[in-house]
């Protein structure tokens, strides 16, 4: 599966060098994606961000930082904070873990301003979810980080071809 026509459309002939990768607690899921998105794309400037207020301020849940070390993807310097309007205007691109985190995403978006929200994991070659199931729920670490490392290669393919 793949992301409707209306993101090429949003994302064509766009500079995007700032890109912020969004889940609800922006500790599992939104920070290994900036984890593993910096490391394909250190050129680029990364970061990631909590829809909720529930951990402002903490390190990566532990089993996910483990998860991703054991591939070689670190992410112990990163810290939670929540999503706000400015971040509309302060990055290019905005990547949300599922339709809720969209949603969520899109009730803040500022009057005017058309920074495309695109979902995470329809970037993935063939992805068989449009959202990136949530490993504090699901406990399933690993598979999360493989759906996220396909959908970060994705993303840098597909924003050489929107360049
Ligand atoms: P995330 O996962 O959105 O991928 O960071 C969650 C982490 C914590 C909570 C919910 C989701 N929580 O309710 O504390």
């Amino acid at each position: 599966m793949r992301y409707a026509p209306p993101v090429h459309i949003a994302c064509k002939g766009i500079e995007m060098q700032k890109i912020l990768f969004v889940c609800l607690g922006n500790i599992c899921r939104s920070p290994a994606a900036e984890a593993i998105f910096r490391n394909l794309s250190p050129e680029l400037t990364t970061d990631s961000a909590g829809t909720s207020d529930y951990h402002i301020g903490d390190p990566p849940y532990a089993p996910m930082q483990a998860a991703a070390r054991a591939r070689g993807i670190a992410m112990e310097d990163l810290r939670a904070r929540q999503f706000a309007a400015a971040d509309f205007l302060d990055f290019d691109l905005i990547v949300a873990m599922d339709h809720k985190n969209r949603a969520a995403i899109e009730a803040l978006r500022p009057v005017g301003v058309v920074t495309p929200v695109i979902l995470m994991a329809p970037l993935a070659e063939g992805a068989g979810t449009s959202d990136v199931p949530d490993p504090y729920y699901t406990r399933d670490f690993d598979g999360c980080l493989d759906l996220l490392e396909a959908a970060a290669t994705g993303l840098q393919r597909d924003l050489a071809t929107w360049s």
